[in-house]
C-alpha cells in the first residue's frame, strides 16, 4: 500500500492525493480557511479578490480529501466575528457565498457530495438563507463526502444556541448529558472532526468547533488558503497519521 511518506522523494511532483491509499486518514476534516487577505495583498489584488480565489479553491481540495478516504469535511468560511469587518468585505463574502452555492448544487449532486450548514442563518439576507435552504434540501440525500459550510458560525453561539433549545423544549436537567448537547448542536447526526487545519499559519481555533473538538488533532500551515493544495493536503494527513491519539488513556508503548 502506497503512502506518502514513500512516495515524499519525488519533490517536483506530490504524489496525487488519488493516488494514494491512507490506511490512516481522518474521518472528518475541518478546515480554516485562513490567509485569503494576505494572499490578496501580497499579488497587489483587493481583498474581495483574495475571497474569491479562497472560495476557488474549494472544490479541488474537497475532491481531494475525498479520494484521500475522507468522509466529512466541514469549511470555516465566515465567523460570527467576521462581521466586524469592513461592509464592502462583508458584502463581497455574502455575494460569494450565495453564487457558490448557486453554481455548487448540480455539482454537488453529480459528486453526491451532502451539503449542510452551521451556523445561525438568521442574520444573513433573505435570498442567502433560501439559497442555503434549496441547497442543502436538494443534496440531503446524497450519500458520499458530507461538506459542512460554517458560515456566521461561533462556536460559543452554537453552544449557547443548543442550551436554549433544550431549555425551550423543557428537557429535564438531569436527562442532560453530553450526547443531549451534541444532538442540539449545529453539527447534530455528524461526527466529532479528527483533524483541524488551519492554513495561514496561526495557532489558534478562532471559536471553530469548541465543544466538537474536544480531541481533534490540529494542523497548522503557513501556507495561505487560496495556495492550498496536494501537498499541503498530503502533508497534514501523513501528519494525523503520525500521531498517537490516546484520548485521555495511558498507552503502553
Ligand atoms: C480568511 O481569510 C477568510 C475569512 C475570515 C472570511 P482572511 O481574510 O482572514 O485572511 P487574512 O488572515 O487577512 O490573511
Ligand atoms: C477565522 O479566521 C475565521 C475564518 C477562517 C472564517 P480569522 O481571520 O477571522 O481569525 P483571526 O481573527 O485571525 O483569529
Ligand atoms: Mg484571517
Amino acid at each position: 500500500m502506497e503512502s506518502l511518506k514513500k512516495g515524499s522523494d519525488c519533490p517536483q511532483k506530490p504524489a496525487v492525493a488519488a493516488d494514494i491509499h491512507y490506511v490512516d486518514a481522518p474521518r472528518h476534516v475541518a478546515i480554516i480557511m485562513d490567509g485569503n487577505g494576505r494572499w490578496a495583498s501580497s499579488k497587489g489584488l483587493s481583498t474581495a479578490e483574495g475571497h474569491r480565489a479562497g472560495f476557488s479553491n474549494i472544490e479541488p481540495v474537497l475532491q481531494m480529501f475525498a479520494d484521500a478516504g475522507v468522509h466529512e469535511v466541514t469549511l470555516f468560511a465566515f465567523s460570527t466575528e467576521n462581521w466586524s469587518r469592513p461592509a464592502d468585505e462583508v458584502e463581497a463574502l455574502m455575494d460569494l457565498l450565495s453564487d457558490e452555492i448557486a453554481a455548487g448544487t448540480d455539482r454537488f449532486n453529480q459528486k453526491k457530495v451532502r451539503l449542510r450548514h452551521l451556523g445561525d442563518p438568521s442574520k444573513l439576507p433573505r435570498h442567502i438563507q433560501a439559497k442555503v435552504r434549496e441547497a442543502v434540501c436538494a443534496t440531503s440525500s446524497n450519500s458520499g463526502l458530507t461538506l459542512n459550510v460554517a458560515f456566521n458560525y461561533g462556536g460559543r453561539q452554537d453552544i449557547v444556541n443548543a442550551v436554549r433549545q433544550i431549555i425551550a423544549n423543557g428537557v429535564s436537567a438531569d436527562l442532560i448529558d453530553e450526547n443531549t448537547v451534541g444532538r442540539y448542536l449545529y453539527t447534530a447526526g455528524g461526527t466529532d472532526p479528527d483533524l483541524i487545519i488551519r492554513t495561514g499559519g496561526e495557532f489558534r481555533i478562532s471559536n471553530f468547533l469548541l465543544w466538537q473538538s474536544a480531541y481533534a488533532e490540529f494542523h497548522s500551515t503557513e501556507t495561505l488558503w487560496p495556495d492550498f493544495g496536494e501537498s499541503d493536503v498530503a502533508r497534514a494527513i501523513n501528519e494525523y497519521a503520525s500521531r498517537d491519539r490516546r484520548f485521555g488513556s495511558r498507552v503502553e508503548s
